[in-house]
């Protein structure tokens, strides 16, 4: 656990006097989520705001990655995982048979904890989704594309003179921004964010805080995080989740001045988890 409730009280007090207007992007109505006969997410329900961020805390084991998931419908390519329960974006029932799980992932990104760049180019790490999802009409709309995704994620000037350079050659930093920019670059409405800062060092994981605090006005982000500091710096809701359970949602700022479940508190405060 880094640090106490203190410090972070001012962080999350700070931000939630900025004052977000709320517009529920992604509505999750009782989900339950099973791997073969075990259960793992019990009853969950949840709506998760537009152009804001929503962080998810809780011990190891509670089903932070499992609920993150359903949210771009990643469970269905784990053969064990059931998952029961409607999740609505914009209003549109995303386990509906119309909706296509391809087109939703990128409607929904993901970043995960530890940097996945393709191993190819960095121009081709954040040209393949646009290209497979038909999003620029040749060479010139793909370039500016490709610049444009990398400028939204703090990645542009660092790599402007080696774009054919291979993705995997950049530091850990540098390729979490680039899997950050390979999201944006199929112009996503929601970011989902597996510990994306877990495999950086203290530089790098605010220089992706920094980003994130960006580019929540214009997308829905949702941030699993083992940091309670990172929880009170970056996020504006917060979701405590414990043994597959959703045991308090809210303001962020109120989770961490003024948990109404003792189990929150004592994990807030680093009792246990
Ligand atoms: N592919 C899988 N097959 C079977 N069980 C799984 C699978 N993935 C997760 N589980 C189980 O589901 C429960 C929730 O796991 P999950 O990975 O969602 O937790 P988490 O909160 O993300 O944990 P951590 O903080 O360690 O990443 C755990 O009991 C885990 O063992
Ligand atoms: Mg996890």
């Amino acid at each position: 656990m880094d640090g106490n409730v203190e410090d972070f009280t001012e962080t999350a007090r700070s931000k939630q006097a900025q004052n977000m207007p709320e517009m529920t992007k992604v509505e999750c109505r009782n989900i339950d989520v099973f791997y073969g006969e075990k259960q793992a997410i019990f009853d969950i329900s949840l709506d998760i705001p537009d152009r804001a961020v929503t962080a998810f805390i809780g011990p190891s084991g509670c089903g932070k990655s499992t609920f993150l998931r359903c949210i771009n419908r990643m469970n269905d390519t784990i053969e064990s995982a059931r998952v029961t329960g409607q999740i609505f974006m914009d209003g549109a029932d995303i386990n509906d048979h119309s909706i296509d799980p391809v087109l939703l992932r990128s409607r929904v990104g993901m970043v995960f904890q530890k940097p996945n760049p393709f191993p190819k180019s960095i121009y081709d790490n954040i040209a393949y989704g646009p290209r497979i999802h038909g999003l620029a009409s040749g060479k010139q709309e793909l370039d500016e594309v490709v610049e444009s995704a990398l400028r939204k994620a703090g990645l542009w000037d660092e790599v402007k003179d080696r774009l054919l350079a291979p993705g995997t050659g950049l530091s850990g930093g540098q390729q979490q921004r680039l899997c950050i920019a390979r999201a944006i670059a199929v112009s996503p409405e929601v970011i989902l964010m597996d510990e994306p800062c877990s495999a950086l060092d203290p530089i790098a994981t605010a220089r992706i805080e920094e980003l994130i605090d960006e580019l929540r006005e214009r997308y829905c982000i949702v941030i699993v995080t083992h940091s309670m500091q990172q929880a009170a710096r970056v996020s504006q809701k917060t979701a405590f989740f414990h043994l597959g359970k959703l045991v308090e949602y809210g303001d962020t700022e109120r989770i961490f001045t003024n948990p109404e479940d003792s189990r929150t508190q004592d994990y807030i405060t680093g009792r246990f988890g």
